[in-house]
């Protein structure tokens, strides 16, 4: 038998070298919350591990992410007040753009500070953007809203732009307005291929979602792979930096298919679900914890994602650093 494909998996060092894919502190970015009002920080009940942020803690979690060699971090606001428009997200001294000044000028130039750009943590509707008279997402609406939030948010030091409200035109939109405003060096992630899932129930938990329905009429239907496809094109087309396809875990055909045809890199964005359903069967003792994250990140990897947003970062980065 002179074809034994064990040969390559006899010992350690053998199969460390014939790895195919492999997980890099620097690919991974951590999505952190902020909450406004906050002295200290909070803890979210259905993310254990995960916590609002006070300004503060925020500032010393951003510099432990640094430490570890994360890639960025990508911030969400939790703003005390919340109105139709969402204007808590333009405001200058609104939670997000506040928090992302402290945490620009500590960890700026050690890793990517990055920003969530969408209404719908500011409004008090909960959509991701602006309602028509009939109760409709407005989606041209929102673009002017959205253009809005983008010089916010450039103006506060983000250096990446999270567009994750899956409206039509909305990477084309943001671009315009930046390059109009003189800031055509700030990058855009496009949420390309965002699904309406189950999996980011813990997540309005953490931003204390006030949705009421679904977002079924601007997240992409979970039946949809070609649709998927076609989102991450448009938004290459309008000029994204990065195409995201999102949640992760459920949706791996999704990314091997973009990353094979994609231009520009691909991330994969493994949300608040996937972290709950591993930690709460760890918890149960159900499962091997750390075994668990490795071989949910290294399979978001391996189907393509150049980089990958999870709520592990910093930990992974540290028993990547001690390996
Ligand atoms: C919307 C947004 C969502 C997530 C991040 N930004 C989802 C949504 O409420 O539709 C989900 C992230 C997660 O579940 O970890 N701005």
């Amino acid at each position: 038998m002179p074809v034994r494909p064990r040969r390559t998996r006899r010992t350690p060092a053998i199969r460390r070298l014939f790895a195919e894919t492999r997980l890099d502190p620097a690919q991974l970015v951590l999505p952190v919350f902020v909450r406004e009002g906050l002295a200290e920080p909070r803890p979210i009940a259905s993310m254990p591990g995960v916590q609002h942020h006070s300004i503060d803690s925020l500032k010393a979690a951003a510099v432990e992410a640094a430490e570890a060699g994360l890639g960025g971090l990508m911030l969400f606001g939790v703003p005390e007040r919340r109105d139709a428009v969402g204007s808590g997200a333009t405001d200058p001294d609104g939670v997000l753009n506040a928090a992302t000044r402290a945490v620009a000028a500590e960890v700026g130039d050690a890793l990517v500070v990055q920003t969530d750009l969408c209404l719908d943590e500011f409004t008090d509707h909960g959509h991701c953007g602006v309602l028509a008279a009939d109760g409709s997402v407005d989606n041209d609406a929102t673009l002017l809203r959205y253009r809005e939030m983008a010089l916010a948010q450039a103006e506060s030091g983000s250096a990446l732009l999270g567009l994750s409200g899956m409206m039509d035109g909305q990477v084309a939109a943001v671009r315009d307005a930046l390059d109009a405003a003189g800031r055509s060096e700030v990058l855009l992630l496009g949420y390309a291929a965002k699904y309406a899932s189950a999996f980011y129930g813990p997540f309005r938990e953490a931003v204390e979602s006030t949705l009421e329905g679904d977002r079924r009429t601007y997240q992409l239907d979970p039946a949809n792979r070609r649709e998927g496809r076609r989102e991450a094109v448009l938004d290459v087309e309008q000029g994204a930096d990065v195409v995201m396809v999102k949640p992760a875990g459920t949706y791996l055909d999704v990314l091997a298919d973009v990353a094979a045809e994609s231009p520009v890199p691909v991330w994969a964005y493994q949300v608040s679900g996937e972290y709950a359903m591993v930690e709460a069967a760890a918890a149960n003792g159900w499962i091997d914890r750390d075994r668990a994250v490795l071989e949910s990140l290294i399979g978001i990897r391996r189907a393509g994602a150049d980089a990958v947003l999870t709520y592990w970062a910093t930990e992974v980065a540290g028993w990547l650093r001690t390996r």
